[in-house]
């Protein structure tokens, strides 16, 4: 099944259930952290100018929004990322950590500064990119709900970090040293090894349901 039908199928599964579809939209509040962390964490203070301070914040933002709905779907248990409020969540940050390793390994002839602003604008890309269809998947499936509505603002806001990051990156001459690091590849199976935890985790519980029915 291509990924995107795959995706597709686990989408609906969890919109489904109240229950799930908290832990989901959870998950996707600390995916949103860890990149805000991630950014935080790369800059230096003295170099730190308006466009990165920026989208650190929207990141921030786009975690409090998602959490919101998680809570008012699930209930305050999911004030928290506390394992069992997640879905798949060591997964869903190895994903991202290890995409992140990838990327500053593949910048590492390069000075500190510029191995680390390079790191951070192609892994920002890469999770972007993913990160616009995983929730324009998620935003088709939920239809004219209050939550799609939500999500609009948050789509439009990744649409200008992508388009930010990939003229960063065009800038400075980053592209080749992505494709021979075959970086969209690595995230390809480091994507697909996360919705396998989470059809796996999917699975686990309808036959569980089944054998207590
Ligand atoms: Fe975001
Ligand atoms: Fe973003």
């Amino acid at each position: 099944m291509p990924p995107q039908s795959r995706l597709e199928t686990i989408v609906a599964t969890i919109i489904a259930d109240p229950t799930l579809h908290a832990r989901w939209l959870n998950t996707f509040s600390f995916l949103e952290y860890v990149g805000f962390r991630k950014i935080v964490k790369s800059q230096r203070a003295e170099t730190l100018g308006l466009a990165v301070l920026t989208h650190a914040l929207e990141e921030g933002r786009h975690a409090l929004g998602l959490r919101k709905i998680a809570v008012k779907l699930g209930g305050p248990r999911f004030d928290s990322y506390e394992p069992e409020t997640l879905l798949c969540g060591e997964a869903a940050e190895s994903y991202f950590q290890d995409l992140d390793a990838a990327c500053d390994a593949a910048f590492s002839d390069r000075a500190e500064a510029e191995r680390s602003r390079l790191a951070y604008a192609s892994v920002t890309a890469l999770v972007e990119r993913r990160a616009l269809d995983v929730y324009e998947a998620y935003k088709r499936a939920l239809g004219t709900s209050e939550i799609a509505r939500k999500l609009e603002g948050l789509l439009a806001e990744e649409v200008k970090h992508l388009g930010e990051v990939e003229s960063w990156l065009a800038e400075a001459g980053a592209g080749s040293v992505i494709a021979a690091a075959d970086l969209s590849a690595r995230e390809e199976e480091l994507y697909e090894r996360f919705l396998g935890a989470v059809e796996h985790e999917l699975t686990g519980r309808f036959v569980g349901a089944a054998a207590t029915a």
